[in-house]
C-alpha cells in the first residue's frame, strides 16, 4: 500500500477499507509514515468525513495500537464516564464517588485542563498528596479494593491517538466529528470499561457550540461503543453558562462535596444525580431511573457518597481531612466582590469568557505543562433567570493578588446580558442518546 493512494482517495471522496485504515494506524504509530503526509491525509478526512464503519475501524485500530487495561475481565460492571468538557464541570467529581457508593464501581482515566475549561485532574490535585500517575498494577489494586479509582490519562493507552492528536492541534483539524469520537472512544475502549456515559456539550463554554454538532458527536461515539462492544449511552447537556456557581479549582471541588452532602445548586446536582442514576440502571443495579434515583438519594442522605470520595482520596495519597473538612482545602488570599452594574434579570453569562478570565487567575494553563494554581477561580453569586439589583454581589473573584483580581473586572463584566422581563431557564439535559 502507498500513502500517497489512500491521500488521493479520501481527497477525491473515497472510503477506506478496514485493512487501509489498519495499515494506516499501524505505519503511522511505527513512524514510517511520516507527519507531514499524515498531516494531509487528516486533512483530507476533516474535509471529506469517514462514515460510522470507517469512524469505528480507525478507532479500533487506534486501540490496538498500544496496551489494553481490559478492568472488566477483573471487576464487573465496571463504569466509566466521560464529559466533552465545560466551564465549572466538576460533574466527574461527583458521579464517580456517588456509583461506587451505590455498589458499581468506577475506573476512570482523566484528563488535566488545557484552554478555558478546566480538568478533572487539576481539581483533584487540590487535595494535598494525591496522585494520578498510578502504574497498571496501582490502577486494578485500587479499583478492586475501593471500587473507584481516578488516575490520569495512560500515554500507554491508544498511542497513536496521542500522536495523531498532537499532530491535528497543529494542522487544524481537531474539529472533525470523526476524528474527535475516534480520539475519545480510543482511550475508553482501552480502559475496557463494561459501561460508558458520555456527557456531550454544547454551547457557549464547550467545544461543540451547536445542539446539531454535539447530537453528531454522541451519535457517532454510541456506534462507536457499539462496535467496540462498550454499551455507551451519551446524553446532550447545555454549557450555555458555567455549571454551578464555582470555576477553578479547589473551589470546584468544594462545591462537588456540597452536592455530595446533597447541598450543591440545583442544576450541577441535578445533572450530576441524573447521571449517576442513568449508570445504575445501565448496568441493571436499578431496574428504572425511579429506582435508581431512590438509590441515589440513599448514598446522600447516608453520607456514603462523600465517605466514598474520601475513600479515593486516602487510597491515592491524598489528604482524605480535606473532604471532610473542605474548610482545610487551599484558598486564594485575596477575595474581591464584584457588583452587578446594573438591575435586571439575567439573560446570558458567557461560559468561554468566565472559563478564560479563572484561567488569567492562574487556575487554568494557556500551554500544555504549565503548572495551575489550585487556589484561585470564580464564585458565581447569581445564574441566568435571577434578578439582580445594581450593586448586588454577582461574581466573586478568588486572586493571588489585588492586581490580578482588577484585571479581569471588565472582561467578567462583558460576559453578563440582561433583561428587563423575566428570563426562560432553558433545561440542562436537552437529549440522551442510548
Ligand atoms: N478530546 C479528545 O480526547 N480528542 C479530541 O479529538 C477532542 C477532544
Amino acid at each position: 500500500m502507498q500513502t500517497v493512494e489512500l491521500i488521493t482517495k479520501k481527497r477525491d471522496g473515497g472510503t477506506f477499507s478496514t485493512d487501509e485504515i489498519r495499515w494506516l494506524i499501524a505505519q503511522y504509530t511505527q513512524g514510517t509514515i511520516p507527519d507531514y503526509q499524515m498531516a494531509s491525509l487528516l486533512m483530507a478526512i476533516y474535509l471529506r468525513g469517514m462514515d460510522a464503519r470507517e469512524t469505528s475501524d480507525l478507532t479500533l485500530a487506534m486501540v490496538n495500537s498500544g496496551e489494553q487495561l481490559r478492568v472488566n475481565t477483573l471487576v464487573s460492571p465496571v463504569v466509566d464516564k466521560h464529559s466533552t468538557g465545560g466551564v465549572g464541570d466538576k460533574v466527574t467529581l461527583a458521579v464517580a464517588p456517588l456509583v461506587a457508593a451505590c455498589g458499581v464501581a468506577v475506573g476512570k482515566m482523566t484528563g488535566r485542563g488545557l484552554g478555558h475549561t478546566g480538568g478533572t485532574v487539576d481539581k483533584l490535585e487540590s487535595v494535598t498528596g494525591f496522585h494520578v500517575e498510578l502504574s497498571r498494577a496501582d490502577f486494578m489494586r485500587i479499583l478492586q479494593e475501593h471500587q473507584i479509582v481516578l488516575a490520569g490519562q495512560s500515554s500507554d493507552l491508544a498511542p497513536a491517538d496521542g500522536k495523531l492528536y498532537a499532530l491535528r492541534d497543529v494542522t487544524g483539524t481537531i474539529e472533525s466529528i470523526p476524528l474527535i469520537a475516534s480520539s475519545i472512544m480510543s482511550k475508553k475502549l482501552a480502559i475496557g470499561a463494561s459501561h460508558l456515559l458520555l456527557d456531550v456539550k454544547f454551547g457557549s463554554g464547550a467545544f461543540m457550540k451547536t445542539i446539531e454538532q454535539a447530537r453528531e458527536l454522541a451519535q457517532a461515539m454510541v456506534e462507536i461503543g457499539r462496535a467496540g462492544n462498550l454499551h455507551t449511552v451519551a446524553a446532550i447537556t447545555s454549557m450555555e453558562q458555567p455549571l454551578g456557581y464555582a470555576v477553578g479549582n479547589a473551589i470546584e471541588l468544594r462545591e462537588a462535596i456540597d452536592i455530595l452532602h446533597g447541598q450543591g445548586p440545583a442544576d450541577v446536582s441535578e445533572l450530576c444525580y441524573h447521571e449517576a442514576a442513568e449508570l445504575l440502571v445501565m448496568t441493571g443495579k436499578a431496574a428504572d431511573l425511579a429506582e435508581a434515583d431512590q438509590l441515589v438519594a440513599n448514598a446522600i442522605q447516608s453520607g456514603a457518597a462523600v465517605k466514598k470520595l474520601a475513600e479515593v482520596i486516602a487510597a491515592q495519597g491524598g489528604d482524605a481531612r480535606q473532604i471532610e473538612n473542605p474548610d482545610l482545602l487551599p484558598s486564594a488570599p485575596i477575595r474581591v466582590m464584584l457588583p452587578a452594574t446594573q438591575t435586571g434579570y439575567i439573560a446570558a453569562i458567557n461560559a468561554e469568557g468566565i472559563g478564560l478570565a479563572s484561567m488569567s487567575l492562574g487556575a487554568g494553563r494557556f500551554k500544555k505543562g504549565e503548572p495551575v494554581d489550585h487556589r484561585t477561580g470564580l464564585l458565581l453569586k447569581a445564574k441566568i433567570g435571577d434578578h439582580v439589583n445594581a450593586g448586588d454581589p454577582l461574581i466573586e473573584i478568588h486572586a493571588r493578588n489585588p492586581e490580578e483580581a482588577q484585571q479581569i473586572q471588565s472582561a467578567l463584566l462583558a460576559c453578563y446580558q440582561w433583561s428587563e422581563t423575566p428570563v426562560q431557564v432553558q433545561p440542562l439535559i436537552c437529549d440522551v442518546i442510548r
